[in-house]
């Protein structure tokens, strides 16, 4: 009964997304207006988390990985990790957009 109902829902909040709220009434959304300049430290570290503490550690401490925390590697650098990946650790984890945000915000730790 209430896992029907979830997937109802969770089936509507996908429609809902993949509109991208299409003509429901909201007035412009700043979104993707913002995505220029300025880091967004916590999208960054939203995406570590998800794909990168695991070996890495939550706090850039390392674990599986080495330790990130005061690396000296540019955004360049970590990009180019991340896509072609390294020994022990898979490419292509994350890319596009999120990656920029994501070896923009690194490379500052
Ligand atoms: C499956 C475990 C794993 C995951 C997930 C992982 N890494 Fe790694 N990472 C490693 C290992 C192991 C190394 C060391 C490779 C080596 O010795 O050359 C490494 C190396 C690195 C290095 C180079 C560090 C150094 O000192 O040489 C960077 C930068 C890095 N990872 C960033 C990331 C980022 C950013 C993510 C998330 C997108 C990520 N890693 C996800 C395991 C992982």
């Amino acid at each position: 009964m209430k896992k029907w109902l979830m997937a109802v829902m969770f089936g509507a909040v996908l429609v809902l997304g993949a509109c991208g709220g299409g003509d429901d009434g909201a007035s412009e959304e700043p979104a993707e207006d913002t995505a220029g300049e300025t880091v967004d430290a916590g999208e960054a570290e939203d995406i570590y988390k998800q794909s990168c503490a695991s070996c890495h550690g939550g706090d850039l401490e390392g674990g599986a990985g080495p330790a990130l925390v005061d690396n000296s590697f540019s955004q360049d650098e970590i990009e180019t990790i991340v896509e072609e990946g390294k020994p022990g650790m898979p490419g292509g984890l994350v890319s596009g957009d999120d990656l920029t945000t994501l070896a923009e915000w690194l490379s500052e730790q």
